[in-house]
């Protein structure tokens, strides 16, 4: 039976050479200055990046920390990213494989534990989150960056079903409340929010998964129908100049110091 680890390794080992693609969400700039502005980074901070992937994050918080590691379970998106870092001679950057349910690290070892667009990648979502608060200390920060579903549970059903034709391994984006209540459950409460509406140029989206031309046309005819009044997806469809992209709204929650 395939696992949610083996679907995420398979459809990773095939994004990993297009993660650094100009046109994607993944690297856009106001999206990263937007995390890195609003996190408590200070020159002495210890920092981890779970499900780092090529490290767009890890690599825009380097240079403010004393040390990130960067654990991803995808062994080409770590090589992608050794050599993100060695182009970019951070030094202080240390990629490493891990799974983000069972963390090689101590008890409360980083000051500061961040997860970028991981979440919707992992079949136990409550679990991963309780292994990330297990390695924050209590004077640190866990910081969450994810895709979130809508808050109709129609929509959000038909809305993850498009993100998983197109990628297989996104399991599911939870709701902000529910994003909200696995972070209570960790004992990490949410004590800082904040979100953006992004929008997402199809054409891009579909290359980096390298979707199917069937699937990218089922999906495409879905938000073509929505935009002519039809039943919603669930994404937002927009269209511009004959360019299709849809909105996704990604969510920052941190939880700082413990009392
Ligand atoms: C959409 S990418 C995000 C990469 C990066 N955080 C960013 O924001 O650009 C998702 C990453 O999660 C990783 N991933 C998924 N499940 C994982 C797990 N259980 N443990 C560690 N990494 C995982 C994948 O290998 C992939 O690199």
């Amino acid at each position: 039976m395939t696992s949610q680890i083996d679907r995420v390794q398979l459809e990773f080992t095939r994004q990993a050479p297009g993660f650094a693609d100009p046109g994607l969400t993944l690297g856009r700039e106001e999206l990263l200055r937007w995390v890195v502005e609003s996190l408590p980074l200070e020159a002495t901070t210890v920092a981890l990046d779970v499900a780092a992937g090529t490290g767009h994050l890890s690599r825009a918080a380097a240079p403010h920390v004393g040390s990130v590691v960067a654990v991803d379970v995808t062994s080409a998106m770590l090589q992608a990213l050794r050599a993100e870092v060695e182009r970019a001679g951070l030094d202080n950057l240390r990629p490493m494989r891990a799974d983000a349910g069972r963390l090689p690290f101590a008890d409360g070892q980083f000051d500061l534990v961040l997860c970028r667009l991981g979440l919707h990648h992992f079949a136990e979502p409550a679990a991963k989150i309780a292994e990330m608060a297990r390695v924050v200390g209590a004077s640190g920060t866990l910081a969450i960056v994810d895709l979130l579903s809508p808050d109709d549970a129609d929509l959000a059903v038909r809305y993850n079903t498009f993100e998983r034709m197109r990628d297989p391994s996104h399991n599911r984006a939870v709701t902000a409340d529910e994003l909200r209540g696995l972070m209570d459950a960790a004992g990490r409460p949410v004590t800082d929010w904040s979100a953006r509406v992004v929008e997402v140029a199809l054409d891009p989206w579909f290359d980096l998964t390298r979707t199917p031309d069937a699937t990218r046309q089922t999906i495409i005819r879905a938000l073509e129908r929505e935009l002519e009044g039809g039943p919603p997806t669930g994404m937002r469809p927009r269209e511009r100049a004959g360019r299709l992209s849809f909105l996704q709204t990604w969510a920052l929650a941190q939880s700082g110091p413990r009392g």
